[in-house]
């Protein structure tokens, strides 16, 4: 094996395989290595900060129907829900109050007229309520050019839609027929062309997903020139189609956690400059295993501000950490978790990327 950290060291061009290399290091010491080499990218580049974005889930309505997601069209297990206007305001304002700088709007993908008109309605009222302080996010799915564009207008500056794979044969295995990776490809340059700032990302750790597919996703993430990467570990969720082929999942959660900050550290240390969040599925699979993302290089986190009462409807996957916990507890919460390993939360920043 050629010794990948001295390759990392000189400043070479890392190749595919190179990224294959990092990525299939074994867990403890050498992943450590790894971990701590991309921490110091992270620190090189960023500092040991933190920026907060407050994550409102404000409906589980879904129109599409991927076969890993607990929120699946077809899943009648799970209770749908809209919050009001009046409770995503009170949330996104008690956000602007605690100076978190910016928030993310997330729900299921609806493409009604309803909703669109709701989401930029939503925008408008968020950006006069904070006086134009609070940065806002998008995470709402696949789009047409207009809406996207209307949202914009409206005020929303970035937008997060994950590839979920950068492999087109692999996401055919995981939707179904009438979900188009080439419609999620031509999103993203749409998001691009009118000017947000666009994060997607992958999970990791799929049935059938190769080390390999995994390289080629940071490469992709590099080649649609991205600004954001919100990646984090397959959970299985029991009530969807794709848990019958993750049958030993529990006896993998370990596994899932390491190749989640794997990627997490491959990605940093070849891209540099971009967001990474350390996403809550990691801590689904560890209680601390948020900071072990920020210990790997990440270095945004996305505390959970919806209102409690939803939470349990919103659960992607199964094992989602703060199913009874208020906004105002995982602040502290995350605060003091973040104070534990030596970085402090930018307050009141946006917190764009050096790379946008
Ligand atoms: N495990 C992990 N992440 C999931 N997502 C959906 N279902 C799961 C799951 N079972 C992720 C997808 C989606 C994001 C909102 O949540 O990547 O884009
Ligand atoms: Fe809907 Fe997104 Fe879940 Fe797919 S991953 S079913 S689009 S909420
Ligand atoms: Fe929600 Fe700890 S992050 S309670």
């Amino acid at each position: 094996m050629t010794d990948i950290f001295a390759k990392i060291d000189s400043g070479a061009e890392l190749t595919r395989q190179d990224l294959v290399e990092m990525l299939s290091l074994p867990d403890g010491g050498q992943s450590q290595a790894l971990f701590d080499r991309a921490y110091k990218t992270k620190l090189d580049y960023i500092g040991p900060k933190v920026f907060f974005r407050g994550l409102i889930e404000f409906s589980n309505i879904c129109e599409k129907n991927c076969y890993y997601c607990g929120i699946r069209r077809d899943n009648k297990e799970t209770a749908r829900y809209v919050m009001t206007d009046g409770e995503i305001i009170r949330a996104a304002l008690w956000a602007n109050e605690c100076k978190y700088g910016s928030i993310v709007l997330q729900s299921g993908e609806r493409s009604d007229k309803n909703f669109i008109d709701g989401v930029e309605r939503l925008v408008k009222d968020i950006k006069k309520g904070s006086k134009g302080v609070l940065g806002i996010t998008l995470c709402v799915g696949e789009q047409t050019e207009e809406t996207y564009r209307r949202w914009f207008d409206a005020g929303a500056h970035r937008y997060l839609l994950r590839i979920e794979t950068s492999n087109p044969e692999l996401y055919k295995k995981l939707h179904p027929a009438d979900h188009f990776f080439e419609k999620r490809l031509e999103c993203l340059r749409m998001l691009k062309k009118i000017g947000y700032q666009v994060g997607t990302g992958v999970m990791i750790g799929l049935p059938h997903q190769t080390v390999d597919d995994l390289a080629g996703d940071i490469l992709f993430f590099r080649d649609m020139d991205i600004d954001m990467i919100g990646m984090g570990p397959y959970i299985v969720h029991e009530q969807t189609p794709l848990a019958a082929e993750f049958p030993d999942f529990t006896q993998a959660k370990e596994a899932q956690l390491n190749l989640g900050l794997k990627m997490i550290a491959a990605t940093r240390i070849l891209l540099k400059d971009v967001n990474i969040a350390a996403t809550t599925a990691l801590q689904a699979l560890r209680d601390d295993g948020r900071e072990l993302g920020l210990k790997a290089g990440a270095n945004v986190i996305m505390p959970n501000i919806t209102d409690v009462k939803y939470r349990d409807s919103y659960q992607l996957y199964q094992g989602k950490p703060c199913l009874n916990d208020s906004r105002e507890c995982c602040k502290g919460c995350l605060q003091r978790r973040i104070e534990s390993i030596g970085e402090t939360i930018a307050f009141n920043e946006w917190g764009d990327p050096l790379h946008f």
